[in-house]
């Protein structure tokens, strides 16, 4: 197991840094190449991280040619013909968001098992909205031995209301819709950049979507797909993860290629702080002076709301920032362990169930640090930049699934950092 070393103290990122295609849009864009019953369907922009690996893998294992091309960031998909219906446990059970793999098999052949997805430390991660919605098209959904299998000759096209704007189960069920027989509008559907993305390639499949990145989706079935290419959308987090680090370093960075309208709550955020943002070259510069933020109230919610992907980097700002500032996770019920570590920093934090006082500008010290999930390994990384001493951090396998080089990115900017093979 690798471990990430980070010498703190007084860090200040400078320079440019390449944002990758984003981890979100390219689990489901590998589960819409399932569709297609003829033609190839060739991805670009394809971020090399390890669930990319996961996913390619679950849909070999339905008998379909995947070709991962790391030099080119291509994955070239060709789903023609048979393809078998049930995905392999040993890799859904790697990875939760396999289960949107679970609407494009039953469309298109009928019948599906998968098994059920764990929870993760996050949260208990339930699927209830997926497989609601798949019944509601006239799916019969039954679960036995950990295993869910779904049939039906065709599905239906209805109305379907969802309780929650759940990403995966917007995800699932507008893919599986694009095969079924007539209409279906999804309402309280998730309104993210990553929707708007899977909508592009799967109307470039010769889907019908209409209404994508707002809450009403409405898909007209077809009798069939075809492969198309695409080139998957930059990961807003990752972006919006090195906007942080740069304002809380007093940094001065410019994220190449950052999509402004995929983050704007975080923007408004940093600039209500204080933080310098400036559109210049078709990126987003940040600049700031840690001294002169001020703390604020931050709530995580659905988009267009802040993002709760961004929230445990956004506390390691929180961290630097003297006043109280607050957090509140609405989204998921368990997303507050990477502040049980940083106060091994010496963070001041109070947690009472969704909500955490930040007591900001109190000098971290570096410490030995293991991370809990995807997000709060970029944090406390993060947060080791700005302590007094050295901070390791452990665990990577989570940093792994959602970043590709971010020790390397970070070190280019002038960070003290290095990656070693932990005995
Ligand atoms: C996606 O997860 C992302 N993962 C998550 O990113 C992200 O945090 C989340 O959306 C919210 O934006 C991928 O896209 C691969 P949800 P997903 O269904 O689809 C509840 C990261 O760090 N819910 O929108 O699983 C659920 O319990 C990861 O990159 C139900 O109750 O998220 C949670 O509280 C972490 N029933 C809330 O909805 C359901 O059937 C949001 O879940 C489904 C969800």
């Amino acid at each position: 197991m690798d471990k990430i070393i980070v010498e703190g103290g007084n860090t200040r990122l400078q320079g440019e840094v390449v944002i990758e295609g984003a981890k979100n849009a390219v689990l489901p864009l590998l589960a819409a190449t399932i569709l297609p019953k003829e033609g190839q369907t060739r991805l670009r922009n394809v971020p090399i991280l390890s669930d990319v690996y996961t996913m390619n893998n679950v849909v070999r294992g339905l008998d379909i040619d995947v070709d991962f091309d790391e030099a080119k960031n291509e994955v070239l998909v060709d789903a023609s013909g048979n393809i078998l219906d049930v995905a392999p446990y040993e890799y859904v059970s790697q990875m939760r968001a396999s289960i949107v793999v679970l609407g494009p098999i039953l469309a298109r052949n009928g019948h599906a098992q998968v098994s059920m997805p764990g929870g993760c430390t996050i949260g208990s991660r339930p699927i209830d909205l997926h497989l609601k919605g798949l019944e509601a098209m006239g799916a019969t959904i039954t679960q036995t031995g950990g295993d869910i299998t779904a049939v039906a000759d065709r599905l239906k096209g209805t109305k379907i209301y969802m309780d929650f704007p759940s990403v995966g189960a917007t995800q699932n069920l507008m893919m599986a819709a694009t095969l079924a027989d007539g209409v279906t509008v999804i309402e309280n559907a998730a309104r993210e950049p990553e929707i708007v993305d899977l909508a592009l390639l799967l109307n470039k499949m010769g889907a019908d979507i209409k209404g994508a990145g707002t809450e009403t989706l409405t898909i007209t079935g077809v009798e069939s797909l075809h492969g198309a290419e695409h080139d998957v959308v930059q990961d807003r987090i990752e972006a919006g993860t090195f906007m942080v680090a740069a304002a809380m370093t007093n940094g001065d960075v410019l994220i190449k290629d950052a999509i402004w309208e995929h983050n704007r709550p975080l923007l408004a955020k940093l600039i209500e702080m204080g933080v310098e943002v400036i559109e210049e070259d078709g990126g987003i510069r940040i600049k700031a002076n840690t001294a002169s933020l001020k703390p604020v109230t931050v709530k995580t919610l659905p988009y267009p709301g802040f993002p709760t992907d961004m929230q445990a980097q956004f506390t390691a700002l929180m961290a630097v920032v003297k006043g109280e500032s607050t957090m509140v996770e609405t989204v998921f019920e368990n997303r507050f362990q990477h502040l049980e570590e940083m106060r091994r920093m010496g963070l001041h934090t109070e947690i009472l169930r969704d909500t955490a006082m930040v007591h900001g500008g109190q000098k971290l010290q570096g410490a030995p640090v293991m991370s809990t999930d995807l997000r709060a390994s970029a944090a406390l990384i993060l947060a080791g930049m700005v302590a007094e001493g050295t901070t390791t951090v452990g665990k990577l396998t989570h940093l792994d699934r959602g970043y590709y080089q971010f020790h390397e990115k970070l070190a280019k900017l002038g960070a003290n950092i290095k990656r070693v093979s932990e005995a």
